[in-house]
């Protein structure tokens, strides 16, 4: 996004925005392995769905550092500036999306649920509950952030805000696992 690149490396906004980003991988990688998942049964090998679907759901539960870093750090310098109401209602849709969190948490784990169960959770969730991530993220990212950055104006604040948002930490994403190609397959067999 262009307002990400204008930004300083390390600037709260830009890594806020480049976790946007990235979670938006992670939801686009979550539809495409539900879409592979309802095509499964119990019977199928699918260790490297498992094993992905774990990682993603992992990483999508990091996302809870984020919403940390905006309510602890970025919402109470906004409040200070006389911003309340868009604050109210982003502070709500982190509790509504509390119920995500318990289903990454579930999935997390994906390789020792039933899979019927399994396959309902991730149907679910793609079918309607993601959608209410993405609205929210979309907001940050046109709305919430730019405004922050008009009123926020001093760069020590910043600098003060930096601080505080790294005694919280960073999103932890890990790295989705890939599919061996055939030569490497060929390699390791050797
Ligand atoms: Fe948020």
């Amino acid at each position: 996004m262009e307002l990400q690149q204008e930004l300083a490396q390390g600037h709260i906004i830009r890594t806020l925005m480049e976790e946007n980003q990235a979670t938006r991988e992670h939801i686009a990688r979550l539809r495409q392995l539900n879409s592979v998942l309802q095509g499964m049964d119990e019977e199928d090998e699918k260790t490297f769905e498992l094993n992905s679907l774990e990682a993603v759901a992992a990483n999508l539960l990091e996302v809870k550092l984020h919403h940390q870093r905006e309510e602890q750090v970025l919402f109470p310098e906004m409040e200070k500036r006389g911003i309340s109401a868009p604050l109210v209602t982003m502070r709500m849709e982190h509790l509504e999306l509390q119920v995500l969190e318990h289903a990454f948490e579930a999935l997390s784990h994906a390789r020792i649920m039933d899979y019927s169960l399994l396959q309902s959770q991730v149907k679910q969730l793609v079918d309607s509950l993601l959608y209410d991530l993405e609205k929210h993220i979309f907001k940050e990212d046109y709305l919430l952030y730019p405004h922050a950055l008009e009123v926020i104006l001093a760069e020590e604040v910043w600098a003060r805000m930096k601080d505080d948002c790294e005694a919280i930490g960073n999103c932890r994403f890990q790295e989705l696992p890939r599919r061996r190609t055939q030569k490497a397959q060929l390699i390791s067999a050797l």
